[in-house]
């Protein structure tokens, strides 16, 4: 008996540590509200008083419309999170509608607080993922078209390639109310001010003139 409860005990510690994201609601609505007058504070961002809260704070409309993928990348990114619905304030999810040109590409990049789940309802995509170093930096990819699903897990770096002859369309659920988006090139070489050129010339061990010409491009942002 004691043994059992060990084990269980062990079983939900193991779980809290393996299913953390955002912290779990301590209340039932928590709708972000700019003006700190009449709020009441708990994370993230100051909470309407519940007794104001209305349908319209838990609703978004526009995702019918196509993002405008006329850019050097040829994707956009739509993003709906707290910031669109302020009702999704420490509920710790959120969406994201994704438009690729033919042969678009939304760049390699990771989301530092979720982790994300895929689904395409038009065209076809080659996506992928890679480990950590600790798992030897593993790439997973898949092929997918419309209907099929892919999870890109917490914190990986990931992507997706339109390889049909049309536009493509994903929509992602993601496990953050505010993800966040770190496109790798754009960090790296598109950094404000730029990075010393002997950390990169070192890190990617390449040239300063390969540095120079990755620094003096224009890194476009697709969110
Ligand atoms: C799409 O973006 C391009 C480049 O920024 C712009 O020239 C064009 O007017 C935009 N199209 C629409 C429909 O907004």
């Amino acid at each position: 008996m004691m043994k059992l409860v060990l084990i269980f005990s062990l079983l939900a510690f193991a779980s809290s540590l393996c299913f953390a994201s955002d912290p779990s609601p301590l209340q039932d609505i928590c709708v972000a509200i700019k003006d700190p007058k009449s709020a009441v504070f708990v994370n993230g961002k100051f909470c309407k008083d519940p007794n104001l809260a209305r349908a319209e704070d838990f609703f978004y409309s526009g995702l019918q419309k196509p993002g405008n993928t006329s850019n050097p990348l040829g994707s956009k990114v739509t993003a709906v999170n707290v910031d669109q619905i302020p009702g999704l304030n420490t509920l710790g999810i959120s969406l994201a509608r994704i438009d690729y040109a033919p042969y678009g590409l939304n760049p390699p990049h990771t989301h530092p607080r979720a982790t994300e789940i895929l689904v395409v309802v038009e065209g076809e995509l080659y996506v992928g993922f890679v480990t950590s170093n600790q798992l030897e930096n593993k790439l997973f990819t898949k092929y997918l078209k419309k209907g099929d699903v892919f999870v890109f897990p917490e914190g990986l770096i990931h992507f997706q390639l339109n390889i049909g002859k049309t536009n493509a369309v994903a929509f992602a659920g993601l496990s953050s109310q505010n993800p966040g988006v770190i496109t790798i090139a754009n960090s790296l070489f598109g950094s404000n001010p730029p990075i010393n050129y002997n950390v990169l010339t070192k890190a990617f061990q390449v040239d300063k003139k390969v540095v120079d010409k990755l620094q003096a491009q224009f890194w476009w942002d697709n969110n």
